[in-house]
């Protein structure tokens, strides 16, 4: 049997946040485009003038990042020194990152919005620490100012994994993401995720990686009941992942993905 074949036949379990520079990769395509969307949810329903942002669960500051090109003052933070480490030197100084969790950070200062995009809220696994975490943005909100949340909720009654799978090449690297999401447990409010990244070099080189986690799983009417306990957040509006301001969406099960305007 040769190196290769072993090579390419067996993941190594790694912990997809340990690698931000394959993240970077796979998740940066959407940047641009994420961005527009916040930034016509902000002339839409926010302030006046939007201009101090957090985002927490930041990541590397993709997001982040892009938004300070765009003028704003940029705050995030997260709970992985490495995304952050990576972070940083994309940033240049133009971003304000700290490491601290989603339950309980604490900053100085009030934004003019939050938002948090890709179901990061999820890793949140009790109904306390997603409380905490929504109670925790909604104090560090001025007057008026919004949270743009974006999750994918559950289907219950799905009893099949669901696949994604997309391909990026930069920077003379090729990788391929596999995404499969199992069923969603109602009783635990759990759901399993798992990631493989196939990492083809220039040079043939391959790496295979597999990270697994769980996410808190919710509903339309379980995350409405959520929102409920935080009445100093109003849900104004809602989208879905097509980033498309002219097509709202109610907040409901007949689609995964939602995108939730909350204000303060
Ligand atoms: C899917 S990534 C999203 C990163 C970034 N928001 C983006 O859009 O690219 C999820 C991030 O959540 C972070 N994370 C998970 N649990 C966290 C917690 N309890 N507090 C802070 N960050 C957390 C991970 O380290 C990871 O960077």
């Amino acid at each position: 049997m040769s190196l290769g074949w072993r090579m390419a036949t067996s993941f190594k379990d790694v912990d997809l946040y340990d690698y931000p520079e394959y993240y970077d990769i796979i998740f940066d395509d959407g940047t641009s485009e994420e961005a527009d969307f916040l930034e016509a949810i902000f002339a839409e329903y926010g302030r006046p003038k939007t201009q101090r942002l957090l985002e927490p669960a930041c990541g590397t500051g993709r997001l982040l990042i892009e938004l300070a090109k765009r003028g704003y003052e940029a705050h995030g933070f997260d709970d992985s020194e490495a995304m952050l480490k990576h972070g940083e030197r994309r940033a240049r100084g133009a971003v304000t990152l700290s490491c601290q969790r989603m339950e309980s950070f604490q900053l100085k200062g009030k934004f003019d919005a939050a938002y948090s995009l890709i179901s990061s809220f999820k890793y949140l696994l009790t109904e306390e620490s997603a409380l905490a975490h929504l109670q925790r943005v909604a104090a560090c909100l001025k007057p008026g100012g919004l949270f743009v949340l974006g999750l994918h909720l559950s289907d219950y009654d799905r009893n099949r994994p669901v696949h994604e799978r997309w391909v990026v090449d930069r920077g003379g690297q090729r990788v391929i993401c596999n995404t499969r999401t199992w069923p969603a447990d109602r009783k635990r409010r759990r759901e399993r995720v798992r990631n493989r990244l196939r990492i083809e070099a220039q040079d043939s080189s391959k790496k295979l990686h597999e990270s697994s986690w769980e996410f808190r799983t919710y509903d339309a009417s379980q995350l409405r009941r959520l929102l409920k306990k935080v009445p100093e957040l109003t849900l104004v509006a809602s989208y879905d992942f097509a980033y498309d301001l002219t097509v709202p969406r109610e907040l409901d099960d007949s689609q995964e993905d939602i995108v939730l305007v909350l204000r303060r």
